[in-house]
């Protein structure tokens, strides 16, 4: 199976998991190819950060992978933004290929772990619209073991 992992990440939380990600897939013998979602420019105030989320804005990316059409599946990973997914992964949602056809898994990280579900939500309707089939959901703390992101998909990844 041929698996994009596409993510964003500020503080390497998300970065961490993807690697686990890769890591268990690839045990799997599945092909992975990651995409890093980079904005050209970002805030580092928090409460800036957190407006742009709140309002969902869409930063101007660095150029990266957009055509997902030679993929099986999907992972989209991004931290929890004030109760959203991080502004730059709305703005790659909005500029990728159709997902017909493909399944896809949405994975955050967060801290408090408010707003986790909401910021799920908004990821899985929004891949939903694009064609793709969500099979799970899944969060993670920020800090958490690679051996309990590993359990946590092992349920996923058998199905
Ligand atoms: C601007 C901003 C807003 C955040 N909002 C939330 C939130 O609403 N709920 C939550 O549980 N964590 C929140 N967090 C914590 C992050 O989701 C958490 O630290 C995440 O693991 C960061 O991922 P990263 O290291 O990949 O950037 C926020 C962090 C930042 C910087």
């Amino acid at each position: 199976m041929k698996t994009a992992i596409i993510y964003y990440s500020y503080t390497g939380n998300t970065h961490h998991v993807t690697q686990v990600i890769d890591n268990i897939l690839k045990e799997m013998g599945d092909e992975v190819v990651i995409v890093r979602i980079r904005p050209l420019k970002e805030a580092t105030n928090f409460l800036i950060q957190c407006k742009e989320a709140f309002f969902d804005s869409k930063p101007a990316l660095y150029r990266t992978l957009l055509d997902l059409k030679d993929f099986d599946r999907i992972f989209l990973g991004s931290p929890v933004w004030a109760f959203k997914p991080a502004p730059a992964v709305n703005t790659y949602l909005d500029n990728c290929g159709s997902l017909e056809g493909k399944t896809a898994v949405c994975f955050v990280t967060y801290g408090s772990g408010a707003g986790k579900e909401k910021a799920l939500e908004i990821m899985e309707k929004v891949l939903q619209t694009k064609g793709a089939r969500v099979i799970a959901k899944v969060s993670f703390q920020q800090g958490e073991d690679a051996a309990n992101i590993k359990r946590k998909l092992s349920g996923i990844l058998s199905k």
